[in-house]
């Protein structure tokens, strides 16, 4: 245990170096506390600069280049914080997508339902089980066994439409709210 002292007439605690080592303790807390001011009133300015309406929109929506995805390429883009999937479909995977026998799925949903148009397939990248993003962005990839994604976590397996087809997850990768505004490009939210 250390040592304390009683200074006479503070009736209090002090630290066991004596008065002077409190009074380094105070100046380090006093000279911590105005750095933190310091810093506090210089981010202050720089956040209330922002404009508040350009913020929300930018969280809101943005738009997404198509036209240098080739087809069985995909990109991910962050859109509310949170991974986007965008895949330019082959027709072999358009074909495999429509082909699939509703009443086989765990979470029906006809592939024209779930796309705007057939070669770009684009849904939020969050497993629907606990959360992991799959894999099957990259070429290198695992795709699972539909040839969609996989995720490794506890293995589940999505379709070329982005539909549960194995594994425990309980429903299909979901299809974020956008709009193709040209031919290759769409803006999300
Ligand atoms: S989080 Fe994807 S399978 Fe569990």
């Amino acid at each position: 245990m250390a040592q304390t002292t009683h200074p006479p007439g503070t009736g209090g605690h002090a630290a066991s170096g004596g008065e002077g080592a409190s009074r380094r303790d105070f100046l380090y807390l006093a000279t911590g506390a105005v750095g933190a001011i310091g810093v506090a009133s210089a981010v202050w300015p720089f956040i209330d600069s922002m404009n508040p309406a350009a913020d929300t929109l930018a969280l809101a929506s943005i738009d997404v280049d198509l036209a240098p995805v080739q087809e069985g390429q995909a990109i991910t883009v962050t859109w509310r914080g949170k991974p986007v999937f965008v895949r330019h479909r082959t027709a072999k995977e358009i074909e495999e997508a429509r082909t699939v026998n509703l009443g086989d799925l765990r979470d029906p949903a006809a592939d024209d339902t779930r796309v705007k148009k057939p070669e770009w397939l684009i849904v939020v990248g969050i497993c629907t089980h606990l959360g992991c993003v799959p894999l099957g962005q990259k070429p290198t990839d695992p795709r699972g066994d539909y040839d969609g994604w996989f995720c490794p976590c506890h293995g589940s397996h999505y379709d070329t439409a982005g539909r549960i087809r194995k594994g425990p997850a309980p429903a299909n990768l979901v299809v974020p709210q956008y709009a193709f505004t040209s031919d290759t490009a769409v803006r999300l939210g």
